[in-house]
């Protein structure tokens, strides 16, 4: 089987979770490390038999038809992707190559590859809640909630959705999409809120909200999200959407400040020291105010639900970032210092 993208945040999970549980599968992880990419997230993995690794680009076409043509890959798992909302603001073609037409490329490769009768063959595509747009105070997005994306990123990971469903309809390639919430974990680089800011709390630097601090996410812990993807490749109906989320929703404000209250406790700095840090910052265009899933079809009809709660998750989450300083001052020298300058002014 091929997985795309697991060098990065959720495929480095879902990478280690296939290696160990299933030896038999061969494995191939298919990155090209970009600035979210890193193979050090799967060093444990290195001499494990079942498991390989190939450097490459989803919007190579003939180098991903080659692979496809000399690996044989009956399944795939598609996480590559340009993943940071506000990278796409910035750059929104990068996203169109690589989760559209990337994720293009793929597909093509699949039907000019796979077998007519596609016995063996699944497409699995790693999407997001956010294609499905903004919530208002109440409601939930469910499988059959319109797609309404707003932003570049957004819209991107919407139109790969399309095309992946469009080439079962029209090609019979066997897929499956699960739209997941907002993810955090160990190994998510620092960009994204949880890590960003954990970051900044042991640096002592200011702590960036936008707006007014209360946009709504749902959580999720990516050992979950994996979990629910092993079980939705192994048990889920073909040609179908699931959406996985955390029952879990929280406003910015409240989630940042609970951050500081449990990094107060782990650096042992006086409580409300962290919370001092808390700055509000011009909103983002397009930003979207509320998200939240509806994760009762993948509860009720695959039995699962998340493993761990919110304050449990962070704890974890924590203490690992705590214990691997290396590798966030490894990911946070060089070209992650003028990104941070151009994005947050500071
Ligand atoms: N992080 C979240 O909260 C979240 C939530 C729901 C869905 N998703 C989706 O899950 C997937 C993984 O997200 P993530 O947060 O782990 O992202 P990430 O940015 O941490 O990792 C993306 C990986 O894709 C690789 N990649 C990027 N462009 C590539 C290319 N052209 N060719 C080959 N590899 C390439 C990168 O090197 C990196 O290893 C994405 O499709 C994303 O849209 C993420």
């Amino acid at each position: 089987m091929l997985i795309t993208g697991g060098a990065g945040f959720i495929g480095s999970h879902v990478v280690r979770l296939f290696v160990i549980n299933y030896p038999e599968y061969h494995i191939y992880n298919l990155d090209m490390l970009t600035y979210a990419g890193n193979l050090e997230n799967l060093k444990d993995l290195e001499n494990f038999k079942n498991y390989h690794f190939i450097r490459a680009d989803i919007n190579d076409e003939k180098e991903i038809n080659r692979l496809f043509a000399k690996y044989r890959f009956d399944k795939i798992i598609h996480l590559a992707a340009e993943s940071h909302v506000d990278r796409s603001i910035t750059d929104p073609l990068a996203f169109v190559k690589t989760n559209v037409i990337g994720t293009m490329n793929l597909l093509n490769a699949a039907k000019n590859n796979w077998p007519e009768d596609f016995k063996d063959n699944l497409f699995y595509h790693i999407s997001t809640d956010e294609v499905y747009g903004s919530l208002g105070e109440t409601g939930l997005f469910t499988e059959t909630t319109a797609y309404d994306p707003n932003s570049p990123y957004s819209a991107s990971k919407a139109s790969s959705d399309h095309f992946v469903r469009a080439y079962g309809e029209t090609y019979n390639i066997p897929y499956i999409i699960t739209n997941c919430s907002n993810n955090y974990g160990p190994n998510q680089f620092p960009e994204k809120l949880i890590p960003l800011f954990i970051n900044n709390i042991i640096e002592e630097k200011k702590l960036p909200v936008y707006g007014d601090g209360k946009y709504t996410r749902d959580w999720l812990y990516v050992k979950d999200h994996a979990v629910a993807i092993d079980l939705t490749f192994h048990k889920g109906k073909n040609y179908c959407t699931y959406n996985i989320g955390g029952f879990n929703e929280w406003q910015n404000i409240d989630l940042v400040k609970l951050l500081c209250d449990l990094m107060d406790d782990k650096l042992d700095r006086k409580k409300g020291t962290s919370k001092a840090l808390i700055t509000y910052i011009k909103d983002r265009p397009g930003h979207d105010k509320r998200y939240a899933i509806d994760a009762n079809k993948i509860k009720k009809e695959l039995g699962w639900k998340p493993s761990v709660t919110f304050e449990e998750g962070l704890e974890q989450t924590i203490d690992w970032y705590l214990a691997n300083k290396k590798w966030l001052n490894n990911v946070t020298s060089g070209d992650y210092q003028n990104y941070y300058t151009t994005h947050y002014n500071s």
